[in-house]
């Protein structure tokens, strides 16, 4: 009877405990165990290490629940990791040990290119059988067409902008809703295409403020009374200047790019200006049918590489399937909004200003 071990790493989303629900039943039509780590791979450094018995009869309420059943954290990097005196430590060795104590005969790690760039590590180094299931609002990883939470974020900054059309209209204002996306754009283009916005500004095409201005008063001009705009956090220059905004994984995360914009548009006095800086919301909540149903797929495909003995690799969306790629192809190939795709040509053909 096999033990399988499942982690949940990196920042929290919507979808992970579908993930965690579909590995245990999937892993149960094989008669395996599968332990639960707690708080990524913090929980293996710990001895013993921190790992609870899932068992299936106990899943169903996680098709419904947001955020993470097992706890994981973004901290923490266990090559080199912060210590209570500031220095920082190589502790690969001890969560290296937490898997071997614990008794796996492999492990899904659930997480971004990030955490699975340091899980990868972790098994070569340390003869783990490692199967990888991609998570990020982001929807960042390469290869895959869809990460689990990110269509869950998305509908939440869509319905934040639905919302935002009718104060916007009451007031005759601009509305600026800055949105989540790392150093990717994906959230901000599709829920401004999706929730019906002017302009939309994100990082992998430069835009000018002189043409946000200018599209704000040709809308005036045209009698509409209200704009709305996305930005993406990772746009970092408003009219030229540089902005300084704590990224993610810094102690004090602060809204940024929306405020610089809506001072920058009421200086030229275009326009009365809000900003909406929608943050961790668009982490949480119940996950949308489409995450739990990819998360679903993804859970029982990884569980399906393990029984067919296929490790160091990680399930992707594509063409409508799962199709499983070596972790090292899908981390080695960032994905950015591509500016010359049907997302970009969509905006534009809506007349959505989104840069030249
Ligand atoms: O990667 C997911 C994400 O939510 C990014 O969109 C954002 O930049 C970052 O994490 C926020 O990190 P934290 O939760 O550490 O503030």
């Amino acid at each position: 009877r096999k033990r399988i071990g499942v982690l949940t790493s990196g920042g929290d989303c919507a979808g992970l405990n579908p993930v965690i629900r579909s590995v245990v039943l999937r892993a149960d039509t094989y008669g395996w165990e599968v332990l639960g780590i707690r708080q990524a791979t913090h929980g293996l450094m710990s001895d013993p290490p921190q790992a609870t018995v899932l068992n299936p009869k106990d899943m169903n309420p996680l098709l419904t629940a947001g955020g993470t059943m097992l706890g994981t954290t973004n901290k923490g990097n266990p090559f080199a990791f912060p210590m209570a005196d500031g220095t920082l430590e190589d502790r690969s060795e001890e969560i290296i040990r937490g898997y071997h104590q614990l008794g796996l005969d492999a492990m899904i790690g659930v997480g971004g290119d990030g955490s699975m760039a340091i899980l990868r590590k972790l098994a070569q180094q340390g003869n783990w059988n490692l199967v990888g299931i991609p998570k990020t609002i982001d929807n960042d990883v390469g290869v895959t067409e869809r990460s689990v939470g990110f269509d869950t974020a998305m509908n939440i900054a869509t319905e934040a902008l639905d919302r935002l059309h009718f104060t916007a209209a009451s007031h005759s204002r601009v509305i600026i809703l800055e949105v989540m996306g790392r150093d990717a754009g994906h959230i901000a283009i599709s829920a401004g295409i999706a929730g019906g916005a002017n302009i939309v500004l994100i990082p992998e095409i430069p835009y000018s403020l002189d043409k946000v201005c200018a599209k704000l008063k040709e809308r005036q001009e045209q009698g509409k009374t209200y704009s709305l705009i996305v930005v993406a956090e990772a746009v970092k220059s408003v009219g030229g200047e540089a902005i300084t905004v704590t990224d993610g994984g810094g102690e004090c995360r602060l809204g940024g790019v929306g405020q610089h914009l809506s001072e920058q548009i009421c200086d030229r006095q275009v326009a009365d200006t809000r900003v909406t800086v929608l943050g961790h919301v668009q982490r949480g909540g119940i996950p949308s049918p489409l995450d739990r149903l990819i998360g679903s797929a993804f859970g029982v495909a990884a569980v399906d590489l393990i029984a067919a003995g296929e490790f160091d690799r990680i399930v992707t969306w594509q063409n409508r399937k799962v199709v499983s790629v070596a972790i090292k192809d899908a981390i080695a190939h960032y994905r950015d909004v591509d500016p010359y795709g049907t997302l970009v040509k969509t905006a534009r053909g809506l007349g959505i200003y989104l840069g030249d």
